[in-house]
């Protein structure tokens, strides 16, 4: 009890918890799970963008893509690295993805349909992921929080990339005004939903406050990104899909109508659009790539193996 009253004080005086420090269990189960879905989501999010490789409308955009999502694979690698630093191994990781007992982010059990999905990707769902990851940037676990410092500067591109697409669309001719509208229209409430449940019904959110992993709420962030993308929307002349939305000028903040829960749920429990596939997806090629894997290990075992000789 004596451990956790100290490691409880560290934290209420903003210190770092770093790898090797007393931690308490549940603590350290806490960010296994969180930090873990991250790096998944990470990864899976590779999928419906690289549908769009081969398929991007010039070469720029297809060198943009190309570096996006050789980006979120980075953020995956350095998410399990931090995640490993909790004493847990990538194949018991992928082991709890594959068996479901790890989740992913709801948004990518949707389906990128056409190119100003892309732009729609970029916008709101990096958007949305900035806006939770600079939050975490300040998160109590030191691996954690530096992993976001780094991943945080490769985000905003992507947000400016996906917003770029979204604006060029919408100034194009009618059939890509409308391409980018219908977008819009279907990840919009998705991208919402990605910062949780509300914070009354978010069972982690309590110790996730108490510990300073979280440094806002789910509700408090979406907030923000709303605030942030409901003007970014009406520059360029999309009409973001709510009838509620409207300006509060007592609380200064936008006021939307109710996510659909039902929905969230459906989703984060194996019954979205896209979830069979993107499962399916990752362990054919989880399976396809043991052979690097294994070259890998192979290789790092020789080279310690000379190490060793020469120090010998
Ligand atoms: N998608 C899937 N599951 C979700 C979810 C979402 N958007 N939001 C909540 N859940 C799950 C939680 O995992 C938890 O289930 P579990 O007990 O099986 O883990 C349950 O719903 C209850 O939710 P809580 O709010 O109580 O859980 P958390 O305290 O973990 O909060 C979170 C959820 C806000 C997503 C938090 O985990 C978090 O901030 N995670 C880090 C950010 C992250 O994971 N982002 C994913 C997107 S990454 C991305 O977009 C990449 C970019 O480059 C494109």
């Amino acid at each position: 009890m004596a451990d956790e009253i100290k490691f409880q004080k560290r934290v209420d005086n903003g210190e770092y918890i770093e790898a090797k420090d007393e931690m308490p269990e549940e603590y350290r189960r806490h960010l296994i799970r969180q930090i873990s879905q991250h790096a998944h989501s990470e990864v899976i999010g590779m999928q419906p963008e690289g549908n769009w490789i081969t398929r991007a409308p010039s070469l720029r955009a297809k060198q943009i893509l190309l570096a996006k999502i050789q980006d979120e694979g980075g953020h995956g690698l350095y998410l399990y690295s931090a995640t490993e630093t909790l004493g847990i191994s990538r194949d018991e990781l992928i082991k709890q993805l594959h068996s479901g007992k790890a989740k992913y982010s709801n948004i990518f059990n949707y389906p990128a349909l056409n190119w100003a999905d892309i732009g729609a990707i970029g916008w709101l769902v990096d958007g949305a992921a900035i806006v939770n990851q600079v939050s975490l940037q300040r998160t109590s676990y030191g691996p954690y929080a530096r992993a976001m410092v780094r991943i945080c500067k490769e985000e905003s591109f992507h947000q400016r990339q996906g917003y770029e697409i979204m604006a060029k669309m919408m100034s194009g001719t009618k059939e890509q005004k409308e391409m980018a509208q219908d977008a819009m229209n279907r990840w919009w409430w998705p991208a919402l939903m990605m910062f949780g449940p509300h914070d009354t019904n978010s069972p982690h959110s309590s110790n996730a406050v108490k510990w300073k992993i979280k440094r806002e709420t789910n509700d408090e962030l979406r907030q923000k990104f709303i605030d942030k993308t409901i003007p970014q929307a009406e520059l360029i002349g999309l009409k973001v899909p709510d009838n509620n939305v409207k300006w509060n000028a007592k609380t200064n903040h936008y006021e939307i109508g109710e996510i659909n829960w039902d929905e969230f749920h459906k989703v984060i429990n194996g019954h979205g659009p896209c979830n069979k596939q993107r499962m399916n997806h990752h362990k054919k090629y989880h399976e396809e790539g043991i052979w690097v894997r294994e070259a890998a290990e192979a290789y790092s075992k020789k080279k310690l193996e000379r190490e060793s000789l020469i120090q010998a």
